[in-house]
């Protein structure tokens, strides 16, 4: 193996950090600096290589504003958020699995009533009933959870992207009943692209991706003495599935719609872990 090149600016780079004030940021960024300067040796970065990828950064910070997140959705796009997540969500205790957060949540909404409608107006997709229980870690129902929900409308787009849908339309907030049980109406999810206008789908393109993500409604769970549950449920048959843009599915989130009358229906019981 041939000697790494210049490795006293590696030791010289942390060594420059040793009156760090915080030990954990000394830790984490000796670590990040090994990893860089090995990566950068081994890939023998070009100069024109260096400035694009300053340049790639410099065009993702650019792109962001109040409503639009690049650095996270490179994240996302990364496997990173959902590695993060994994760091920090142990789903070996039979809870149910986490995934990524996404950039769309918009905040609490307004609570409805069990059984309510979530759109608020018209959509063309197919009415679908949505129920189930929320659970400790024990099987234990829990009463009173805040049931957070957000998914796109048919055109694939969320509220928050789209100005000619009502502000709120396919979002809500539930509480559940006594029996810890939750349900609600709304239309069968649609696949969508991510936001691919910018740095990263520009990079999605160069790396032979596409920017799909398979058909889901996202879910926030909250109740006191559990850890929140962020998570999601995908539409099984969806052809997005195997290769989910941002890395996000679990074969545990994946449901099959039944048929009931003239509505489909989906039932599905989420278990939090104690916090
Ligand atoms: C979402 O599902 O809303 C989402 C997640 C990650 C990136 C973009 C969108
Ligand atoms: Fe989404």
């Amino acid at each position: 193996m041939s000697e790494p090149v210049f490795p006293e600016i590696t030791e010289s780079v942390i060594a420059a950090m040793k009156d760090a004030p915080s030990p954990r940021v000394r830790e984490a960024m000796t670590i990040l600096i090994r990893h860089l300067h090995e990566a950068l040796r081994e890939m023998k970065l070009t100069e024109a290589e260096w400035s694009a990828a300053i340049d790639f950064l410099t065009r993702t910070g650019q792109m962001c504003d109040d409503v639009r997140q690049e650095f996270i959705l490179l994240s996302d796009t990364l496997g990173v958020s959902m590695l993060v997540d994994a760091i920090n969500h142990d789903a070996s205790r039979g809870v149910t699995s986490s995934t990524v957060f996404g950039p769309f949540y918009a905040g609490l909404q307004p609570e409805l009533s069990a059984g309510a409608s979530i759109l608020k107006r018209e959509e063309p997709g197919e009415e679908t009933w949505i129920s189930g229980r929320v659970l400790d870690e024990g099987g234990k129902p829990i009463a009173g959870a805040l049931v957070e929900i957000w998914q796109t409308a048919p055109n694939g787009l969320y509220d928050v992207q789209d100005p000619a849908q009502p502000k709120g339309h396919l979002r809500a907030s539930f509480r559940t009943d006594g029996e810890g049980a939750y349900s609600f109406r709304t239309i069968l999810p649609v696949s969508y692209p991510i936001p691919d206008d910018g740095p990263v789908g520009q990079m999605l393109v160069a790396l032979g991706r596409h920017p799909n993500r398979p058909a889901h409604i996202h879910f926030m769970i909250s109740a006191p003495g559990l850890r929140r549950l962020v998570t999601h449920l995908f539409v099984a048959g969806d052809q997005w599935l195997e290769s989910d843009a941002v890395f996000g599915v679990k074969p545990s989130l994946i449901v099959h719609p039944t048929r009931d009358g003239d509505r489909l229906a989906i039932r599905y019981d989420f278990k939090l872990a104690m916090e």
